[in-house]
């Protein structure tokens, strides 16, 4: 089991989470950060960390794994980040929208911190 990124995270990008990872196996992207499946230790203390609850157990994920999937990809394509910057200044425009990632979403990785 793991905890992964999942929609809401989209345009938010609060990265509030990075910071509490003991085992930083957070990565990031443009709009998006992944955890590595294979690094996490399903500890749980990045969950309650997200203001828009983007982090969840893979045993919420979609039927088909979605998520799980998006975020073991693009873990392995993006650098790590351990430490928060800047949030995306228009985020709360997009804190209560749904289906972001098929609308928004940006392969290009993040700068890394
Ligand atoms: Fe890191 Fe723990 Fe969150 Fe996994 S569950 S990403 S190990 S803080
Ligand atoms: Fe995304 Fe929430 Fe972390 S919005 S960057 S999962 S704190």
């Amino acid at each position: 089991m793991t905890y992964i990124v999942t929609d809401a995270c989209v345009k938010c990008k609060f990265m509030d989470c990075v910071e509490v990872c003991p085992v930083d196996c957070f990565y990031e992207g443009e709009n998006f950060l992944a955890i590595n499946p294979d690094e996490c230790i399903d500890c749980g203390v990045c969950e309650p960390e997200c203001p828009v609850d983007a982090i969840k157990p893979d045993t919420e994920d979609d039927a088909d794994g979605k998520w799980l999937k998006i975020n073991a990809d693009y873990a392995k394509a993006w650098p790590n980040i351990t430490v928060k910057g800047t949030p995306p200044a228009d985020r709360a425009e997009f804190e209560r929208e749904t289906g972001k990632f098929e609308k928004y979403f940006d392969p290009a990785p993040g700068k890394g911190a």
